[in-house]
């Protein structure tokens, strides 16, 4: 089977396509190609995504990305099985030209849809690595939008086990960034500046670091980094921003680490995968890697070009729910997108 997956939640336009042993037993699916367009450059100039800019432009991008994927995988269109897009959560508007174009490619072949949950893609996208995790996991999910810990038993058996109660990770790293007059999405930049920085040099809080619980709080950090912010004044030397964006980020790393190993704890698993933007910070990895060694645990990533939103992933998750007969697929050429 052949299955083309399209993202298109936020600021990424992404196409791919994967092919599926139908029995498991004949092996992992495959991805032939994909092809990928960040709007980042486009959003810039406003410090953040603006959604109608988004959806327009993914209007723009999603047919010559998906010409130059069937291109590279020398797949003519009608050889597609199943059409696979992101569902949600994201924005209403961007889902909808994702969503749309699957849904009007399927009608005019006659094949079938299958919407896909975004955190999932992003969950099972250490799938496409060859270095793949096996069931059960605990997962950490830190995106833009989502902070969360799961117990992962298999494809679509997923149990919370903390998430964050106000800002997401990525959400913190954002902030914090703008805060410090760095460019969106603030995440790559801040970890930048914080190479010449000294962490030590500003106490930030670590909210609900000994809750017990791997549950996170993100919120008073950007308050306190705001604090830190005006307390520099309007001329702040670099040292000073490079010495606030390393406090921030091993504040938000700390917590990170220490709420994985309570969930590991709590859960007996010895394995961990890491998915979402934030899953690119080179501290986390390095933390994670050298708590989790010590402790013998296994700790998985996607490649570091699938840690943030592509079509990949989606087509991933379609293809391990088809291998499994979890596909809830449509042939009636209706669809909803969730944008919650
Ligand atoms: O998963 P993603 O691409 O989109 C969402 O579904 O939200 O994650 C984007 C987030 C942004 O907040 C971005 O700043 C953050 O991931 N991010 C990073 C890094 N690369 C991306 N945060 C910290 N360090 C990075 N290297
Ligand atoms: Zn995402």
């Amino acid at each position: 089977m052949l299955v083309l997956g399209f993202e298109s939640s936020c600021d990424e336009t992404g196409v791919a396509l994967i092919e599926v042993p139908s029995d498991r037993s004949q092996g992992a699916p495959r991805l032939l190609a994909q092809a990928l367009f960040s709007q980042i450059s486009m959003h810039q100039a406003y410090g953040g995504v603006v959604p109608e800019l988004a959806s327009r432009d993914h209007i723009r991008r999603v047919l010559p990305l998906t010409r130059e994927v069937l291109a590279e995988a020398a797949v003519p269109l009608a050889q597609v099985d199943v059409i696979a897009y992101t569902q949600g959560p994201g924005l209403a508007g961007a889902l909808l030209v994702g969503a749309g174009v699957a849904v009007a490619m399927a009608a005019a072949l006659g094949k079938p849809t299958l919407g896909i949950h975004h955190l999932e893609g992003h969950l099972l996208s250490p799938f496409l690595s060859t270095d793949a995790p096996e069931f059960p996991f605990v997962a950490l999910l830190v995106s833009g939008g989502h902070t969360q810990l799961m117990r992962v038993n298999d494809v679509g058996s997923y149990e919370m086990l903390g998430e964050t109660i106000d800002d997401a990770a990525g959400e913190a790293f954002d902030k914090s960034a703008k805060l410090l007059g760095l460019p969106y999405p603030g995440g790559p930049h801040l970890a930048r500046l914080a190479l010449s920085g000294n962490a030590k040099a500003f106490d930030l809080p670590r909210p609900m670091l000994r809750s017990g619980k791997p549950d996170f709080s993100f919120a008073g950090l950007k308050t306190a980094v705001l604090t830190q912010v005006k307390r520099l004044g309007e001329t702040p030397t670099e040292q000073q921003r490079a010495d606030l964006a390393a406090a921030t980020q091993a504040a938000i790393v700390e917590v990170l680490v220490r709420k994985s190993l309570l969930a590991l704890k709590e859960t007996g698993l010895k394995r961990l995968v890491v998915a979402g933007g934030v899953g690119a910070n080179t501290m986390l990895r390095e933390q994670l890697n050298a708590a989790c060694g010590k402790r013998g645990i296994r700790v998985h990533y996607p490649e570091l070009s699938l840690c943030t939103d592509n079509g990949a992933m989606i087509a991933m998750a379609a293809a391990m729910r088809l291998q499994r007969g979890m596909a809830d697929l449509q042939n009636d050429g209706g669809f909803a997108v969730r944008p919650r």
